[in-house]
């Protein structure tokens, strides 16, 4: 048995960034990010007793055992939790529309789209829900990309109430994000084991209690559509986590000198009354929040400043897809 399935990168405006349990992928904190059009990851998984040896292939290229070795854990645990024939082999063929492992969420859109089509293929006949739970044991932030739009992920405490909701799947906003690639090669340090150095911060606590208010403070802002409101707390919540990660111990940064460039750049536009704020993941890229109007101006003053870097508008994405 096949299926098909595409699912679109998400972007955190209010950050995971820490796990209070490793293997069932549970936060430490809820987080809020926004759905995007321009990145996404098709795959299509089979799972056949004929099929004499699992393969993976990313964007066609067979995957050594090593790169595999997290995708095929991840079947792995799936077929156990729903007790089927571990010794029946499976073909992954993947594609990322989005750069790999550069902190531009390839990892959100993989898993998944990996948890749709595995869930499709065993006819496991699923809800949204439960595919967003089984997305997370992939990676966390692939809880987010069941949904489209703005969505929350409640953070809970087991593997029951841990999951994403959408907030709203098709907003009536000219919102948009600037994805600018400022380097795509694959990063030193992943998410997973950014996020536990980041737990070694001595300020890591106290980022945790202001969670609550500030999802909620998101929450209205994104009811309100008070764009203002939500870029702070965005440019605030990336400033926090990559604070967490100069802070831990030993620290360390994602950041380039490009990445400060950018910063800058935003402050200055926001002072020549661009309005503009930025967000950055476990990656140097910069993504910058804008209204459509804006948009233009903001990238020819990126191109003005890199030069001849690529930058990527995107707007609201839609949640999982089935393509067959
Ligand atoms: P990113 O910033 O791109 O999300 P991460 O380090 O969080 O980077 O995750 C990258 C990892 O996600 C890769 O090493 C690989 O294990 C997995 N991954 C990326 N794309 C795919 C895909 N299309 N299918 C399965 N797994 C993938
Ligand atoms: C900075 O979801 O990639 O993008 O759960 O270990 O797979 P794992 O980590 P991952 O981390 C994403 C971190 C982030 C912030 C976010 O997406 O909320």
């Amino acid at each position: 048995m096949k299926a098909k399935a595409r699912a679109h990168t998400n972007i955190a405006l209010i950050k995971y960034w820490g796990k209070a349990d490793k293997a069932l992928k549970l936060p430490l904190m809820s987080s809020i990010s926004m759905t995007l059009d321009a990145f996404y990851t098709e795959t299509e998984f089979e799972h056949d007793p004929k099929i004499s040896e699992s393969s993976f292939y990313l964007n066609d290229v067979k995957q050594s055992p090593a790169q595999s070795q997290r995708v095929f854990d991840y079947i792995n645990e799936l077929q156990k939790k729903y007790n089927l024939d571990p010794n029946e082999n499976f073909e992954i063929h993947s594609y990322n529309h989005v750069p790999t492992s550069a902190g531009l969420a390839s990892s959100a859109s993989a898993f998944a789209a990996l948890a749709a089509c595995f869930a499709k293929s065993y006819q496991l006949d699923l809800d949204k829900t439960q595919l967003s739970r089984l997305a997370r044991l992939g990676s966390g932030s692939a809880t987010r990309s069941i949904f489209g739009g703005f969505v929350e992920w409640i953070k809970g405490d087991n593997d029951l109430n841990s999951y994403a909701q959408a907030l709203n799947e098709h907003p009536d906003w000219d919102l948009h994000m600037l994805a600018v690639e400022v380097n795509t090669k694959q990063k030193k340090i992943s998410s997973s084991k950014g996020m536990e150095l980041a737990q070694h911060s001595n300020y890591y606590q106290d980022w945790l209690k202001q969670n609550d208010s500030e999802i909620q403070a998101m929450k209205s802002a994104i009811s309100n559509h008070d764009f203002s409101t939500l870029g702070q707390i965005s440019e605030n919540s990336a400033n926090e986590m990559h604070a967490m990660n100069l802070t831990a111990n030993p620290g360390f940064t994602y950041f380039e000198p490009d990445t400060i460039s950018l910063i800058n750049l935003v402050h200055e536009l926001r002072n020549s009354g661009i309005e503009c704020y930025y967000t950055i993941d476990a990656g140097p890229n910069v993504k910058i929040l804008c209204t459509l109007r804006n948009s233009k101006k903001i990238i020819s003053a990126i191109h003005n400043l890199l030069g001849n870097v690529k930058i990527v508008n995107a707007g609201f994405g839609p949640g999982i897809e089935y393509l067959d």
